[in-house]
């Protein structure tokens, strides 16, 4: 049966507040194919890393659905809403959140630690890959305390490629870029969706990269339209 890779729909999202609750979320309806990129863009606290949390199932919706693969995420356990974060999902955290302690190369390797050994052989490999399509070469030992803004965030995306996702979340993943690195890793993206039939929502404040992304989603007050 043919489905998209996520499907949400009816997505309500409200966080606990004075007087009222805060509705961030309020009926967002949004679906992705493999292979498919979005960009959303929309005023700094509108909901953007909201959206993007409940997409990537690290938090759950009010009411709505939100489906990955053809499942229903509501009636999956914690295990296995971990595994399918672990074994599918890529995140690229808007605040990076690299392990101070590790190196480039560990930080890299992190989501691979679950796995089996096969798949934690065959990583090495791709981490080394990784480093050297994201501009990283000569810093696979560098400390996050030792690399730039920059360095950190492309050291995120090469995290969060390397289980080879069916579906990149990236928050802000250009936010510490100048804009001609930023044009380079958003064309990275771009070859990796193409070449890996990934699928890849972005969050972006920059309208030059949102439209290289095809689909641009404004989320504002609760609700999320398409431009044309
Ligand atoms: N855990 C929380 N508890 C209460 N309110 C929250 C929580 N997380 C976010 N909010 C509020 O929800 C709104 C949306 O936050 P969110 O982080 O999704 O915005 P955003 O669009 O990503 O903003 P930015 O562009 O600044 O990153 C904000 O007004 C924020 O204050
Ligand atoms: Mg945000």
């Amino acid at each position: 049966m043919d489905h998209p890779l996520l499907e949400i729909c009816g997505v309500v999202k409200e966080y606990p507040a004075r007087p009222a609750p805060l509705r961030v979320l309020d009926g967002i309806d949004f679906s992705l194919d493999a292979g498919e990129s979005a960009a959303v863009v929309g005023p700094s606290g509108c909901g953007k890393s909201t959206l993007l949390n409940l997409m990537g199932t690290l938090d759950h919706p009010d009411s709505g659905s939100v489906r990955l693969l053809g499942e229903d995420t509501a009636v999956m356990d914690a295990r296995a809403l971990a595994r399918l974060r672990n074994e599918r999902l890529g995140f690229v955290f808007q605040l990076h959140h690299l392990l101070p302690q590790c190196t480039v190369l560990e930080n890299i390797l992190i989501p691979v630690l679950p796995r089996g050994r096969a798949a934690r052989e065959q990583a090495q490999e791709r981490a080394l890959a990784l480093i050297q399509r994201m501009g990283l070469s000569g810093r696979e030992n560098h400390r996050p305390g030792e690399l730039s803004g920059g360095e950190c965030q492309r050291t995120a995306v090469a995290r969060a490629l390397i289980n080879d996702p069916a579906l990149l979340l990236a928050d802000e993943p250009t936010g510490a870029l100048n804009e001609e690195a930023a044009d380079a890793l958003a064309g990275l993206l771009l070859e990796l969706r193409d070449e890996r039939h990934m699928a890849v929502v972005i969050v972006t404040h920059a309208r030059a990269i949102a439209r290289r992304f095809g689909r641009v989603c404004t989320l504002n007050h609760g609700r999320l339209t398409r431009e044309e």
